[in-house]
């Protein structure tokens, strides 16, 4: 049987729209960009990716909580966090008409007033260049050079006369109250990253939850980013959604931390069906680390993209409650009374983005496999995270066969997500399911209802298509042996 994998990231982009996993948003109105709405399996899959992680990190360390802290927070936060001062985006100056522009959208006018001319070949070209920007020199060069290269003029002046690009702010601002006079002291921001609210509930926590450190919190949340470069599907997006775990540690004891906690996070990243091949650790390099880090590594998964970060793993130190600590003035420190010792904690974060795991999911999972002259699509996933987990079919619409596929149907609908089908031909059926990656199809057919004894039925198997006759009351211990038992391939 012949296998190919996932090439072209427009291929999942179809097939999530085709069959209900991510939509654009407001798409009616001509969509919004960088911006996705999750369908119905999708939202059955990030759901399941999302408490995949939360069992993982809350329910097996006695020592992590959870914390669900809002998405609006004291605009102090976000200048001890550095993020007004250091959130950047780039941006360019006309000289002549001193009007300023976005770097990256002076180049994306230019491609459609190509592609308006019909020059299609340059503005893919121009795309590509632009999609990459930020890969060779850094974004504010790259940019700088493509507008240089292809003589990119100010769209108003019609001036070829530009500043360097340089950088502006990247979180989104709201205004705050109803009684708000648009003045920047009643500015607020949508959080960038959910870490903040973790920092500043720090204290909060370890008073309640009775922690002692080392001891972590976790957290699931929407971040958003007025993003420069948003156009690789939900790789990229405006409005996302954060995994993030802060692990407060002694100072001194924060290395051997990072260690463990990156190679806890690569595990679960295999635990979750991914195949090890296409995961990676790519460390930054000391001069590349963010300035509040020590040390940090990427998690990185091989997209039709190339290789991108998944997850990050970051040694914050002390950098981030340090911050808070003096911006508040309220003392965030730990008190160890075994060693008598008052300290900052030092901070190991694990921060993963749910839609990008979601995207990584899809692609690795993906397959066309040719079976009897015809292709079909499937996506292997691991069936703990597939948004439905068993397909049951009546073979043909007869009383018998629908009874007792109802039966099936009740009876597994409590601890399973089951969706039961009887139009169109058997065929048909296991094809829709072997596309929304169900794992297991049960069928009724008149060889098990009318056999002597229990009543059987057929239970087929996504990954290999094979099938094994099995007696109803066995049915569960099957799906729970086979779904323990799975391995991607
Ligand atoms: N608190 C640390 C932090 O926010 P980050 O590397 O900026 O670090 C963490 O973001 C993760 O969030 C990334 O590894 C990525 O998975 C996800 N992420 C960041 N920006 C994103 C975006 N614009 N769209 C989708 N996911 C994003």
């Amino acid at each position: 049987m012949s296998v190919t994998e996932l090439e072209n990231l427009d291929t999942i982009v179809s097939l999530a729209k085709a069959r209900g996993f991510i939509y654009q948003s407001s798409e009616i109105y001509g969509g919004l960009g960088a911006v996705y709405d999750y369908g119905p399996l999708g939202t059955e899959l990030k759901r399941n990716i999302r408490d995949f992680w939360w069992t993982e990190m809350t329910r097996r360390h006695d020592n992590i909580v959870g914390l669900d802290a809002a998405i609006l927070m004291h605009p102090k936060v976000w200048e001890a966090s550095g993020h007004v001062e250091g959130f950047n985006d780039p941006m360019i100056d006309d000289k002549q008409s001193n009007k300023r522009y976005r770097a990256d959208m002076l180049v994306e006018g230019h491609i459609a007033r190509l592609r308006g001319k019909g020059k299609a070949e340059e503005a893919d070209e121009l795309q590509q260049l632009l999609d990459t920007a930020g890969s060779r020199n850094g974004l504010c060069e790259d940019l700088h050079q493509i507008i240089m290269d292809h003589e990119i003029r100010a769209p108003e002046s019609g001036a070829f006369e530009w500043t360097d690009v340089r950088q502006f702010n990247l979180m989104f601002k709201t205004q705050f109250g109803a009684t708000s006079s648009g003045d920047d002291g009643d500015v607020v921001y949508l959080r960038p990253e959910t870490a903040q609210g973790i920092f500043v509930n720090f204290k909060n926590v370890m008073d309640t939850a009775r922690q002692q450190v080392p001891f972590g919190i976790a957290q699931v949340g929407k971040a958003f980013r007025n993003e420069v470069v948003a156009r690789q599907f939900i790789f990229r997006m405006r409005e996302f959604e954060q995994m993030e775990m802060q692990y407060f540690v002694e100072p001194g004891t924060d290395e051997e931390s990072y260690d463990t906690w990156l190679n806890k996070r690569l595990e679960w990243h295999k635990a979750l069906g991914i195949r090890q091949h296409k995961l990676r650790i790519h460390p930054h390099p000391e001069d590349k680390l963010a300035h509040y880090a020590a040390d940090a590594a990427d998690i990185q998964y091989e997209y039709p993209i190339g290789w991108q970060e998944v997850e990050g793993i970051h040694n914050r130190t002390d950098f981030d409650l340090s911050q808070h600590h003096e911006y508040s003035g309220k003392k965030l420190e730990y008190y160890d009374q075994k060693k008598q010792k008052r300290y900052i904690p030092y901070v190991i974060e694990t921060s993963i983005g749910l839609d990008r795991t979601v995207m990584m999911a899809l692609c690795d999972a993906y397959r066309e496999e040719e079976v009897d002259g015809d292709t079909r699509t499937v996506l292997k996933l691991n069936p703990e995270i597939a948004p439905t987990e068993v397909g049951i079919f009546p073979l043909i619409k007869k009383d018998k066969l629908q009874d007792l596929a109802h039966k099936i149907e009740e009876d597994l609908r409590g601890d399973y997500k089951v969706l039961y089908d009887e139009s169109g031909s058997i065929g048909k059926r296991y094809r829709r399911q072997d596309e929304a990656g169900t794992p297991f199809c049960i069928t009724v057919d008149f060889d098990g209802v009318e056999s002597e004894g229990e009543d059987t039925v057929t239970i087929r198997y996504r990954d290999d298509m094979t099938q094994d006759r099995v007696p109803v009351s066995r049915l569960r211990e099957v799906i729970s042996d086979q779904t323990k038992s799975w391995k991607p391939e």
